[in-house]
């Protein structure tokens, strides 16, 4: 039997790094809040899904207004988030049954494909653990802040052709995302594929998608507006 799917929506940062005055991901883009546009990909993609949106706690109120306000209606459970994205996905997980599929999605990443979404499901029912990545376009450098000066690492060297960026939407069979996310925190978990493979499980890839973009800084947000721009009027090369 197929498992029930869930969408847990990371948007619980304080989005410093893009120096606006509120978190990005309530930024617009296309007239619309990055959230909201990062939502409804999942919910044309798996109508049905179940969604878990994580926030601020401050901006709970703030995004049922927008919700209202702008008719976008999404049956959702609000979550606050924590203290890191580690303890925002924690909180999310205590609302996931066990025997479902659960994606883990970055509320600032809207440009993914409705595709990859269907696709990254279909495969995930038979592997535990599966992960979007990119292989590495440019030659990477292992370099060490001293005071300011980028140093190289002595004897460090990376080799491109083995490395690949993770991205989300990362989809686990849920009661192996649950058990890994009581493992209590660590610095390195960067993402859920660093909790999974920790707690021993193996991880299985996909091909993602370049324009799948993290926005978190203004020349992202910049990006993103031209990426969109560019599609509206279905330019091809
Ligand atoms: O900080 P970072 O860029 O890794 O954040 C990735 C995603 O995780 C963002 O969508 C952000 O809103 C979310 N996040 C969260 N709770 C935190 C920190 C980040 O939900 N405490």
């Amino acid at each position: 039997m197929e498992r029930k799917k869930y969408v847990i929506i990371m948007a619980a940062g304080s989005g410093t790094r893009m120096g606006a005055g509120r978190p990005k991901q309530f930024l617009e883009l296309e007239g619309k809040a990055i959230l909201q546009k990062t939502m409804e990909v999942f919910l044309n993609a798996c109508p049905g899904i179940s969604v878990i949106t994580v926030l601020p706690q401050d901006f709970i109120g703030y995004w049922r207004e927008y919700c209202l306000e702008n008719n976008f209606v999404c049956p959702q459970i609000l979550v606050p988030g924590g203290i890191t994205r580690f303890h925002s996905v924690r909180n999310a997980l205590d609302r996931v049954p066990e025997g479902a599929l659960v994606a883990v999605h970055d509320g600032v990443r809207p440009l993914l494909s409705e595709g990859l979404v269907r696709d990254m499901f279909e495969k995930a029912e038979g592997v535990p653990a599966l992960i979007p990545v990119t292989p590495c376009v440019d030659t990477m450098k292992v370099l060490e802040n001293k005071e300011g000066e980028l140093v190289a690492v002595p004897g460090a060297k990376a080799d491109r052709s083995v490395l690949y960026g993770a991205q989300t939407p990362q989809i686990f069979h849920s009661e192996i995302l649950k058990e890994a996310y009581a493992m209590p925190y660590d610095t390195s978990f960067t993402d859920d594929a660093s909790v999974v493979e920790k707690y021993g499980k193996s991880l299985s890839y996909v091909v993602g998608e370049r324009l799948n973009i993290k926005i978190t800084t203004q020349d992202d947000l910049l990006l993103a507006r031209a990426i969109l721009s560019v599609k509206s009027q279905d330019y091809s090369l």
